[in-house]
């Protein structure tokens, strides 16, 4: 059993959540070979310890100062921050920040923040890349229901023109209570109450949300350069709901749909209310779902679809992406390790007999 230490870096709903599932999935982990340490965790206003102590934030400094007392699990692969602060629509930041300082430390990093891959994608994989660490972000769209992984693990070879998608639960769940009638603020409070609305609501209402997932998707596999900002925005408000009920009327729902294409060495993205016909799957989404269907050259038209979310959900990206680094550790060793069968025991290398 390896024991990997873990920094929380942001200690809110989700990180919570992860906390707790990793000890409901302690024998889970066990067979797989996996023990966790958490080392230290910080916030910016609550708590901040390093193995038990308390210290006081200061900003990014804090968590280097964590990663720097954990040396020997970075050098062995052994150290993974989990981030996930609050999502700041601007610029990303400090989770990419957080992210950048976790590589050059010799961590792995996992987040369930749509920043860091909506805003440095490109830099932050090359950056893991070089430092022989994992960048995974499963979380970041879709909580645990496979995206990202689905499409590196499973679909080598394949490329992705474009998307398109439901990929705000607070968004949906509200248009669809106001199709038959539910006050805007009346759902709005109940995604509050759940967790699952963002800590700034406007985020997900002016379909910031969706369009920074939008931008981690384009980046990811469309290998596109795009930032939350230019991704073409609409959101929904109270005024939105008699559209809604109209389309229901009519036979048609209204949906806030992300959208996103390649086209040559261009990429366009947008997330925009429509009009969907009833049998488009998009259309058959109710309340918390979420779906995306990507567009490949070779398997044509994948859907991937959410019924239902959660904070489990997300806490269990967390918890695959652990799992998948732990893996690839254990992989990589493997391959390292020179077979030793009774050959190899008696019989000395060329070199080895040249030094004797
Ligand atoms: N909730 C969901 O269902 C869900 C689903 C998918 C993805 N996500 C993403 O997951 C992330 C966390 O969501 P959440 O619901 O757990 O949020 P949350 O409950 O608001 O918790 C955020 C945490 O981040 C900390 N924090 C904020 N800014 C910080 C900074 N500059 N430095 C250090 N810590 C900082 C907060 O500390 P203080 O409390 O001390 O201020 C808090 O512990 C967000 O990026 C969100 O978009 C959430």
């Amino acid at each position: 059993v390896t024991t990997y230490e873990l920094i929380f870096v942001g200690f809110g709903n989700v990180g919570r959540r992860f906390a707790a599932l990793l000890d409901e999935k302690r024998a889970v982990l066990k067979r797989e070979g996996i023990a966790v340490r958490v080392v230290g965790v910080v916030t910016r206003s609550h708590e901040c310890t390093n193995r038990g102590r308390r210290v006081s934030f200061r900003g990014v400094d804090t968590v280097i100062d964590l990663i720097a007392t954990s040396k020997a699990a970075a050098r062995e692969g052994r150290l993974v921050l989990v981030e996930t602060t609050t999502l700041d629509i601007a610029r990303g930041e400090p989770a990419t920040t957080h992210v950048r300082a976790g590589l050059a430390g010799g961590a792995h990093v996992i987040t369930a923040n749509k920043g860091p891959a909506a805003f440095a994608y490109h830099a932050l994989s090359n950056a893991a890349r070089r430092a022989g660490r994992r960048f995974l972000f499963e979380g970041a769209v879709m909580d645990g229901v496979p995206v990202f992984n689905l499409v590196r693990e499973t679909l080598p070879a394949v490329e992705v023109s474009g998307f398109r998608g439901i990929v705000n639960t607070t968004t949906n769940y509200i248009l669809t209570a106001m199709e038959t009638g539910k006050a805007f603020a009346d759902a709005l409070a109940e995604m509050q109450a759940t967790g699952i609305a963002e800590a700034d609501a406007s985020l997900d209402l002016d379909g910031w949300d969706a369009a920074a997932k939008t931008a981690a998707l384009a980046n990811a596999l469309l290998d596109a350069r795009v930032t939350p900002h230019q991704v073409e925005r609409e959101g929904i408000a109270p005024a939105t709901g008699r559209r809604a009920a109209e389309a229901r009327r009519s036979n048609r729902r209204l949906k806030l749909v992300a959208r996103a294409v390649r086209a040559g060495d261009r990429v366009t993205a947008r997330v925009a209310l429509e009009e969907l016909p009833h049998d488009d799957l998009l259309a058959s989404l109710d309340g918390p779902q979420n779906a995306i269907v990507l567009y490949t050259d070779l398997v044509g038209e994948v859907a991937i679809v959410q019924r239902g979310s959660g904070l489990t959900q997300t806490a269990y990206a967390l918890l695959s992406d652990l799992m998948a680094i732990a893996r690839a550790r254990t992989d990589a060793r493997a391959t390292r390790r020179p077979p030793t069968t009774a050959r190899t025991r008696r019989t000395p290398s060329p070199s080895h007999r040249r030094k004797r």
